[in-house]
């Protein structure tokens, strides 16, 4: 069994109760921090840890922490990204769902860190249950006197307030969530300014994902050094992963960084296989955004090499032969299913999401939506692959915010890899709807 970070008291009962929660070691680096701890020494060892961030960027969290403008007499906030929206991404929600005081321990410490007396969890909408758990651990922590004023009789006071979203993509974006909080439209901003320098109410802001902050009790309890142990090179501690698809144990996996793909694929610890014994045919590695990869490069680079859990190797290769760790949602595809179908339904997602700022995302996810759909339909040209490679490239880097980028990578890198499967719904869509001939194609 790997080491476990944050799952490691899951399944005692009663664990998302202040009590069980502190007898389990809970709180214990709100205690240790605040009464032993100086803000730079927690922030340092934090850049010890090489902990990165878990929402998909995957930037170091101490040098975020570090770039926090410090100005005086101005108040700095700690928002946390609960927004989750990715297709395939589903770990914050059992996190915050099965153990809601680890997020709120992490957010007292790392704001005691960050010199902020506020922070504030935006939460998606379509999670209302979770938030009211959230709130009920809340009301507990303050009830006592692990928030509020004077924490355990400390200097340092500090408030959590949780807001819902109204369930948009984009505003887990990080600008556009700020926009969102500050009870405006969820458009992303254009940077710089980053938050680190003008965030929200154009005060110094970080914004991290749930489970960064999460990680954030065990480094000041354990120290930096400690937590990067575990994992392998830049690819520091453990990462949680959403598993779906055709897989006989879908669900949230702790691992730890660096066990290989077809480990974590196949093994009973993990993913158990593909469900009812079928071939593997594809991988989303990292949410919808990130690129499809087929059998052979999810499971082995090019240099022949078995193929990792970590950012390094799951990008080896770049976007021709690699993809990207992305939020950890892991997505498996049998070899029954139709890529086209599936890149389909990612881009009227994107399309859907889109908030309309930046005129190639805005009209360019419309328009290969409309493509995809023609496709589909058995009414696609030859000139449609080349058309949709066009669009895709002309939306990548060309906007305000990585939605447009997060609407190409799935496209391009449909096209780049299962080609074949296109010509075919283009050439024979009388052959396509046929599962048996879809199986043909990959082998
Ligand atoms: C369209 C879009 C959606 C995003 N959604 C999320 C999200 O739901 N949760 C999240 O933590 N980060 C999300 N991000 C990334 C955030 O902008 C930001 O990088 C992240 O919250 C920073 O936290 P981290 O450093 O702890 O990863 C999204 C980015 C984009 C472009």
């Amino acid at each position: 069994m790997g080491k476990k970070i944050l799952l490691e008291h899951v399944n005692v009962p009663g664990i998302n109760t202040l009590e069980v929660y502190r007898q389990n070691g809970g709180y214990a680096s709100v205690e240790k921090s605040l009464k032993t701890m100086a803000p730079e020494v927690i922030v340092e060892e934090v850049k010890k840890s090489g902990l990165r961030g878990r929402g998909g960027a995957g930037f170091p969290t101490g040098m975020k922490w570090s770039f926090l403008a410090k100005p005086e007499g101005v108040e700095r906030y700690l928002v946390v990204n609960a927004d989750e929206s990715e297709p395939g991404t589903f770990k914050d929600r059992y996190l915050m769902e099965k153990i809601p005081h680890i997020l709120i321990e992490g957010m007292i410490t790392s704001s005691f860190a960050l010199g902020a007396k506020t922070s504030y969890i935006y939460i998606r909408g379509e999670y209302f249950y979770v938030a009211r758990i959230l709130e009920a651990a809340i009301e507990e922590a303050y009830a006592a006197g692990l928030l509020g004023k004077n924490i355990l009789g400390t200097n340092f006071s500090h408030d959590v307030f949780v807001q819902i979203g109204a369930g948009a993509y984009i505003c887990g974006e990080e600008t556009a969530l700020l926009e969102s909080l500050e009870g405006k439209r969820g458009n992303p901003r254009i940077k710089p300014p980053f938050p680190a320098i003008a965030g929200l109410y154009g005060c110094p802001t970080v914004v991290n994902n749930v489970e960064t902050i999460a990680a954030v009790p065990y480094i000041v309890m354990n120290g930096g050094d400690a937590y990067a142990k575990i994992g392998i090179g830049r690819s520091t501690g453990t990462k949680l992963i959403s598993a779906s698809g055709h897989i006989n144990k879908p669900g949230v996996y702790e691992i730890e960084m660096g066990i290989t793909v077809e480990d974590f694929i196949y093994s009973d610890e993990y993913c158990g296989g593909i469900l009812n014994g079928k071939k593997l045919k594809a991988v989303v590695a990292g949410g919808s955004s990130v690129p499809i990869l087929p059998a052979g490069f999810i499971l082995t680079t090019e240099k022949g090499e078995p193929r990792l859990m970590t950012y390094e190797s799951l990008s080896d290769g770049g976007f021709v032969s690699g993809t990207s760790m992305g939020s950890g949602g892991f997505i498996v595809y049998d070899e029954t299913t139709s890529i086209v179908k599936n890149l389909y339904t990612f881009a009227r997602f994107y399309h859907h999401e889109s908030c309309g700022q930046c005129s190639p995302c805005r009209e360019g996810t419309g328009w290969m939506e409309k493509i995809l759909h023609r496709i589909l339909e058995g009414h696609g040209k030859p000139s449609d692959i080349d058309l949709l490679w066009d669009i895709q490239r002309k939306i990548e880097g060309n906007t305000i915010c990585p939605l447009g980028d997060a609407a190409a990578w799935p496209v391009a890198s449909a096209i780049r890899h299962f080609r074949a499967e296109f010509e075919e719904y283009i050439n024979h869509p009388e052959r396509i709807t046929d599962v048996k001939h879809l199986q043909e194609l990959v082998s």
